[in-house]
Parts: C-alpha cells; structure tokens; sequence
C-alpha cells in the first residue's frame, strides 16, 4: 500500500482515477468531473516549443575541477585555485532534427555547459567542431532553412543543403569537418568539445587575452561509418549516455584553452575572430586548465534537460565576448528564445538558477516568484523595486564597479557600415590543411560522402563547389569529381 494519497495539482485527495462520472452506466458525462477535465486540460499544455535548432539533446550534471588555476588570465571566480570544484549541467544534442529524430545524423554535436559559479552561470554554449559553416549571425537563419526539411515536402533536401553551401564558401572548412570520418560521433562521450568563438578573459589588472575553448574527450574519438548511422537505434546516444552514468563509468574531458594576446592579434595573419577558421596550435598551443565529468543523470527529462535554457550571454565577471560576427548575434538569439520556449521567467527554474544570491530589480511576469537554487525568493519578494533608491542600508542590491571589463580599443579610422566577404579570400587553405592531413582512407570516405549528396544538386551548384574543392586541393576535387561521374550527375 502507497503511502502517497493521489491529489489533483493542488492537493486534493482523489477517490478515483479510472473511471468519470457518467448519466448511467452507459450515459454521457457530467460537468462535475473536474478531476477528468484537469487531467485533459493539462495533458492539452504538456508540450513546448521544441529548440529551434538543437530540438534534440541529453543533459546531465557533473563537475569541473580546475588543474591550473587561470588567475593571471582572468578574475573568474571558479577559474582561481588549483583543485578548484564548480558544479555543472551539460546537454549534447544534434542541430538539424527535431526532438525525435536521430542521434545518429551527420550534424554538428552540440556542447553546452553551464557552470554554476559563486558569481553566477556561466554558459558555455558551443559544439563538437572548433570552427562553424558562417561568419555573420545574419545568415544563420537562411543557413538553417536550406539544412532543414524542405517547406513543400517535408523531407531532407540535399540539393537546397549543397546551393547553400555553394553560395558560401566560407562554409568550406566545416564542410570538410562534417562530411569528413568524424561526421557521425558513436557517442556523445566520444567526442571533443569547443567553445569555437574566440572569447576574452581579463584580469585583476585590467588586461584582456583573447581565449578559445577545448574540451578533450578522455574516452577517446569514435565515430560512426554512414552504413552504421543507417542501422544504429534512432536513441543510442541517449541510452549510451544514461546508462554510463547509472552504472558510475563517468564520462569526462580535459579542459584546455589556447591563448593570443592582443597585440598577437592586431598581428596575426588570420582574422582571429573568424569562427570559420582555427588557431593553429603550432602558434598558440593548448594549455591544460582542469577536467569535466560527468557524474548524475536528471531525475525528469523534460524538468531539467528540456527546460534547461543556455546562453552564450550569460557570463561572469573575468570572461568576455569578442568582435566575432557571429557571437555578437548569439548574444541576443538564445536569450530571446527562452522567453518564447519557456518563459520570462526560465532562470527561476532549478536547472537555470543560479547556485549564488540573485538580487535585481526585474519584477513579476509569467510564473514569477519561484526560488533560486538556494530557496532564494528576494527577486520576487517584499523590497523595493526600482534603482537607485533610499533602502541600500537595508540590504536593497548595488552595482559593483570593481567588474566592470576594461574597455575595448576600436581599429583607427574604424567605419561603421556592412563589410562583405568576398569568395576570393582565404577560406580554402585550412580546408585543404585538413584534406592533405587524412589518409587514403579517410579522403575517399569524404569523397564519397560529398559526392553522394552533391548528385542530387543542380549542375551549378555542383560547379561551384568543384571549384570551391579545388581551391582547397586538387585532389579533393577530382576525388568528388569522379565519384559523382559513377553515380551519375544529374542536372
Ligand atoms: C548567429 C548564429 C546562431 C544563432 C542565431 C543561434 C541560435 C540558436 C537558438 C535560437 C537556439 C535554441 C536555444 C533554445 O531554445 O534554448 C540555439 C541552440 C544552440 N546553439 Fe546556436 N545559434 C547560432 C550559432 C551557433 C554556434 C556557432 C554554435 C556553436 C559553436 C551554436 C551552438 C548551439 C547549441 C549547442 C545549442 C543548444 C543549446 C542547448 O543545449 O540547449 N549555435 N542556437
């Protein structure tokens, strides 16, 4: 016998929960089953708006520990002392599908980490490739309609997917990447991470460094051939991570970072706030800085994991944003979309609260007056509510300028209109880079790959992006060429 009366939401016991009241055993139903119609009701309101993209995904918590404190880098609370522990929530997903497609799609893996600092969350919002297929937020949503389904038929479409691609060459370099043999990661533990973006760290003296993300996988690299992708379960990322947690093998990853000053930057030869290009470690090695594990898995998906709102934006004191086109477009994308996905108010949640005291001066809204992490109900409490104000001796919230992030120089002679990129610069050697870096094996895998998707493209997309192809290597090109000879091209 349970020892749990069943209640409605809010707290009645209920007699029965299998049968409504009815005129006669055979007759219609009246309107005193409220109980029946609560039931209906909230079952109406169970879904929300799936991810616009990355609809597809698994979360858990875990654990960073620092390995090299980063003090002389940045003020970052959590990044200060050797040994250091903050507590985290991740979530990997897919980009393309929605929430109940494939883990096993050829797609960028997503790599979202939130650490919840004593000054705050700070999100990490990045994916399984160091680089990204665009260099200017505006073109993100074009870029994700030509990958998604095909508005008249409802089905992949890899001839719009290939005219995107060839009107961006700038998208070469990831090209490569996602066609490539690490396509199709076998697991979410399988895989690195990268904050990709070029980010800043600053500290106690007000000097800035730019910084990029690297999260090591220590399980190792495996990935998935196509044939395998085709035959593998629809959930085995999911289930593979669930079930590696459960039975205590946690997953983790060494965290490193690659530095560049900025007078390196003013320098360098290779725009470094170009997410379409790396940092080669030659030039700026990785440094070691701590690990991440993974350690428990959510109690409820949808509570946690689905509800679970990250944002590039959300940063701390010592951690900045860089000129990159594309970041500064994230910056307002994900924030907006959780007001629309979950609410004004998704940062009272439990999985988006913050582990430290949150005190500011916006009020009310949907759902208002949850607790913080910490059962902390001041930010919908009695106290005042605007700033500035005459109750700061009562303990009413201050700005600290002490964390205010040094200012950023602006290039000389710096004009404020649309700077185009043109298909004549640079964004073939890095692709080629990586094409003369694989073995026999792993370029007629690419080859293939590519092949097979561009024959279903027009003539001219398939011209353009033999010439893209060529631009990076010859070889790569003849490669496509005469695989799609076999295939047949259509036109
Ligand atoms: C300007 C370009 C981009 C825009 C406008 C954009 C927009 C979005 C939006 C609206 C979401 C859904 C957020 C939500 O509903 O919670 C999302 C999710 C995500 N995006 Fe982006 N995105 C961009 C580029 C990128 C890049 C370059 C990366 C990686 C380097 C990335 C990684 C992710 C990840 C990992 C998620 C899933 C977050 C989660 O696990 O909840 N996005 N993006």
């Amino acid at each position: 016998m349970s020892k749990h009366t069943l209640t409605t939401a809010t707290g009645s016991p209920v007699a029965d929960d299998d049968n409504s009241i009815s005129i006669g055993e055979h007759g219609a139903l009246t309107f005193d089953n409220h109980y029946t119609f609560e039931k209906l009701a909230h079952f109406n309101r169970e879904r929300i708006p799936e991810r616009v993209v990355h609809a597809r995904g698994t979360g858990a918590y875990g654990t960073f520990t620092v390995s090299d404190s980063l003090k002389d880098y940045t003020i970052a609370s959590f990044l200060q002392e050797k040994g250091q522990k903050t507590d985290v929530f991740v979530r990997f997903s897919t980009v393309g599908g929605g929430q109940d497609s494939s883990d096993y799609a050829r797609d960028p893996r997503g790599f979202s980490i939130k650490f919840y600092t004593d000054q705050g969350n700070y999100d990490m919002v990045g994916n399984n490739t160091p680089v990204f297929f665009l260099r200017d937020a505006i073109k993100f949503p074009d870029f994700i309609h030509s990958q998604k389904k095909n508005p008249r038929t409802n089905l992949p479409d890899p001839a719009a997917i290939y005219e995107f691609w060839a009107n961006h060459p700038q998208s070469l370099h990831q090209v490569t990447i996602l066609m490539s043999d690490r396509g199709i990661p076998a697991s979410y533990r399988n895989m690195h991470g990268f904050g990709s973006h070029t980010f800043s760290f600053w500290n106690d003296k007000a000097e800035r460094v730019w910084f990029k993300w690297h999260f090591k996988s220590n399980q190792g690299i495996k990935c998935l051939s196509n044939e395998e992708a085709a035959v593998a379960s629809p959930s085995g990322a999911q289930q593979d991570l669930v079930e590696a947690i459960d039975r205590g093998d946690f997953p983790s990853w060494t965290a490193k970072v690659q530095i560049m000053t900025v007078e390196e930057a003013r320098n360098y030869s290779i725009n470094p706030f170009d997410l379409t290009k790396i940092w080669p470690h030659a030039d700026f090695p990785l440094i070691e800085v701590g690990q991440l594990e993974l350690n428990r898995n959510v109690d409820n998906y949808f509570a946690e994991t689905e509800q679970a709102c990250f944002a590039p934006s959300n940063l701390v004191p010592g951690i900045g944003v860089s000129p990159d086109k594309m970041l500064q477009g994230r910056l307002l994308a994900y924030q907006d979309a959780h007001r629309y996905r979950v609410g004004v108010n998704a940062n009272q949640l439990p999985v988006n609260a913050a582990r430290c005291p949150v005190h500011h001066y916006q009020k009310d809204g949907a759902m208002a007056g949850m607790c913080t992490a910490q059962g902390d109900t001041k930010i919908q409490g009695p106290g005042v509510n605007y700033y500035p104000n005459d109750q700061i001796n009562q303990g009413a919230p201050v700005p600290q300028p002490s964390i205010e992030e040094p200012p950023l120089p602006v290039l000389e002679n710096a004009w404020v209109k649309r700077y185009g990129i043109s298909d004549d610069e640079d964004h073939y050697s890095q692709a080629g880079d990586l094409f003369r870096l694989m073995n026999e094996s792993q370029k007629s895998q690419l080859a293939t790959t590519i092949a097979e998707g561009l024959v279903n493209a027009t003539e001219s997309v398939q011209q353009r992006m033999l010439e893209q192809f060529r631009k990076a290597d010859p070889d790569y090109a003849d490669r496509i060429d005469s695989i799609m000879g076999t295939l047949g091209q259509k036109t």
